[in-house]
C-alpha cells in the first residue's frame, strides 16, 4: 500500500493535482509538487512553526500533517494572504515595523498571526504572545513581531482593510 497517488488540494482556491505517497506530507506536496515555496522547512520536526499553514481556517504544521489528510480542506498559505495583489495589513506591518529581518520565518509567523486576528481581532499582548509561541525566530528578538500584530489589529480594529 506504498503506491503513489494523485492527489487533490484545494490551495489559496486553486486546484492542484499532486502525486504523493502515502507518507508524502502536506509540506512536501506544497513545496516540492505544487512549487509553492513560500511555506518554510525548519525543523521538519514540529518545533519551529516555519512551516504553518491555514488547513479550513486552523493553523497546522504542514510538516506534521499528511498530504492525504490535506484532501478536501481549503488550505491557505503565506502565497494567498495578499489581497487583490496588495500585501495584508499584517504583512504590511511586518514590513513597516521592522519584524523581519531574513524572513525565513516570517511566512509562519503570519500565518499563525493571520489565524489569530481572525478569531480574536482585538488580542492582548498575552493573547499574541501565546499564540505565536509555537513559531521561532533566530533574528528579532520577538519584540516587534508582536508589536507588529498589535499595530495589526489596531488598524483593522480602526475599520482599515
Ligand atoms: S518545519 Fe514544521 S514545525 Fe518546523
Ligand atoms: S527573521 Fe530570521 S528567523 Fe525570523
Amino acid at each position: 500500500m506504498n503506491e503513489k497517488r494523485i492527489l487533490q488540494l484545494h490551495v489559496n482556491g486553486d486546484l492542484y493535482e499532486v502525486l504523493c505517497a502515502p507518507n508524502t506530507t502536506l509540506l512536501e506536496a506544497l513545496r516540492e509538487k505544487a512549487l509553492l515555496t513560500g511555506t518554510k522547512r525548519g525543523c521538519d520536526l514540529g518545533a519551529c512553526g516555519a512551516c504553518t499553514v491555514l488547513m479550513d481556517g486552523q493553523a497546522v504544521l504542514s510538516c506534521l500533517t499528511l498530504a492525504v489528510d490535506a484532501v478536501g480542506r481549503k488550505i491557505r498559505t503565506i502565497e494567498g494572504i495578499a489581497e487583490n495583489g496588495e500585501l495584508s495589513l499584517l504583512q504590511k506591518s511586518f514590513v513597516d515595523h521592522g519584524a523581519l529581518q531574513c524572513g525565513f520565518c516570517s511566512p509562519g509567523f503570519i500565518m499563525s498571526a493571520t489565524e489569530l486576528l481572525a478569531e480574536n481581532p482585538k488580542p492582548t499582548r498575552k493573547e499574541i504572545q501565546r499564540k505565536l509561541a509555537g513559531n521561532l525566530c533566530r533574528c528579532t528578538g520577538y519584540i516587534k513581531i508582536v508589536e507588529a500584530v498589535e499595530i495589526a489589529a489596531a488598524k483593522i480594529a480602526g475599520g482599515a482593510s
